[in-house]
């Protein structure tokens, strides 16, 4: 099958470049064929831009154990609407991604259920350093240094010293110290408002846990990766690491502040938790500066039941995967950023950090992972028209200028003008390690 894209404006590593790409099967097979090339579908693009599929590392689709919230099926439909081709998955399921088997069973049923590309994390427990050490279909380790939804916690420090003494995966981690959480919250009596939780995830808590995870990175010669930065601190402390440390944001942290409890509550409340508007700034600063690698979701579904329930019962988490490219095309609109930086940081840099094999550029060899993206397309967020099973958005209302139109996943098209092509699969992701 022969797929000719052409008259975009495509987004190739150091350019943009008006020129037509071949598809052939699952690749890419050629930047500017001849003209007499033949194609079984010849998409005329003119007017849009051509993107390499958008790679999310971040992601809770609480299959299996959580279904009622997300599955696999409705999380990776809702990355194929948001332009995201490649996800990896967070192991606090139920049970844990935390044993071979448990990593395998997700893989099986990844392969039968997913419509998008998929990978999932091991779980580091104080005790599975063996799993650790042989797990090799998976992107990473995953180490919760301060505990959020699920059981999974890794504070004793000669657990952490082995996990990065022993084992040769790259790893990745929650950062907010449990320490400084529990006092927090001891001080505040659990907490009474939404407003509390960034009292009690409060900035040290987060800092405290980077530095002590990047030390122990540094010093063991590790590869490690820290997950949703949300503080200046962080920021500012991440510009002095070795090129050991990568680092992501997340839309939440760069478009939401503590001034926006009052508006939406615990539709916020997230881990690690929403700063002030200067961390906003801070993070779009370390982004772009290169401080910060990527931009990825952290999408962290939970029903509105769920949601709604007072504070601190209410749970921390909000869905983003198929509005995460959007919002991001809306800051290219802004004048924030450019469309070249969003593809930076949410095509090439992820595949680079976890090593994906053929991911994050239009090259000839690279995989048919793509995406059409209209920058003047006009839409509104609605609830009623998520496709996440939690089936709301903290953006509900916000109108975005740039959105995904047509995404294709391994030379087939998964979404097309609202549609979602169900018959799609996508393919567990590789390593060039
Ligand atoms: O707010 C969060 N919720 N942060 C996390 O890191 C985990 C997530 C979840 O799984 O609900």
């Amino acid at each position: 099958m022969k797929t000719l894209i052409r008259n975009a404006s495509v987004v190739l590593p150091g350019s943009i470049e008006n020129i037509d790409v071949l598809i052939e099967n699952d690749s890419i097979a050629l930047l500017n064929p001849p003209p007499e090339i033949s194609a079984d579908e010849v998409v005329d693009a003119s007017g849009l831009w051509l993107i390499p599929g958008v790679i999310d590392d971040q992601v809770h689709f609480r299959d299996p154990g959580l279904t009622h919230k997300e599955d696999l099926t409705t999380g990776s439909r809702a990355c194929a609407k948001g332009g995201i081709t490649t996800f990896l998955e967070m192991p606090n399921t139920k049970p844990t991604t935390t044993t071979l088997e448990a990593l395998e069973q997700k893989l099986a049923v990844a392969a039968e259920k997913c419509c998008v590309n998929f990978g999932f994390y091991i779980g580091a427990t104080p005790d599975n350093i063996q799993v650790l050490k042989t797990a090799q279909r998976t992107p990473g380790i995953k180490i919760f240094i301060g505990s959020s939804t699920g059981s999974l916690l890794v504070d004793d420090q000669s657990a952490l010293e082995r996990i990065f003494a022993e084992t040769s995966l790259p790893i990745c981690a929650h950062c907010e110290d449990e320490s400084t959480v529990r006092a927090n919250s001891e001080r505040l009596g659990g907490g009474k408002t939404w407003a509390d939780h960034s009292q009690i995830r409060d900035h040290q808590a987060a800092i405290i846990a980077t530095r002590r995870a990047v030390e122990l990175a540094e010093r063991h010669r590790h590869r490690f990766h820290v997950l949703h930065v949300s503080t200046a601190q962080e920021v500012e402390f991440l510009r002095t690491t070795s090129d050991l440390i990568t680092a992501e944001a997340c839309p939440h942290h760069l478009l939401f502040s503590i001034e926006d409890y009052d508006r939406l509550g615990s539709l916020v409340q997230m881990n690690p938790s929403i700063k002030t508007t200067a961390d906003n700034e801070a993070l779009w600063q370390g982004l772009l500066d290169g401080t910060i690698d990527l931009v990825a979701t952290d999408h962290a579904p939970h029903t509105l039941e769920e949601k709604r329930q007072p504070y601190p019962k209410s749970p921390s988490g909000l869905p983003a995967v198929e509005n995460s490219l959007a919002l991001m095309l809306n800051e290219v609109n802004r004048g924030r950023c450019t469309l070249q930086q969003v593809v930076a940081w949410m095509c090439a840099a992820p595949a680079k950090v976890w090593n994906l094999h053929g991911k994050g550029r239009i090259q000839p060899g690279y995989d048919a992972d793509l995406v059409l993206v209209d920058l003047n397309r006009k839409e509104t967020i609605l609830n009623e028209q998520q496709v996440t099973k939690s089936g709301w958005s903290p953006w509900h209302g916000v109108t975005l200028t740039g959105w995904p139109v047509r995404t294709w996943v391994l030379g087939q098209t998964v979404f097309q003008d609202g549609r979602i092509f169900d018959d799609v699969r996508g393919r567990e992701v590789t390593f060039d390690r």
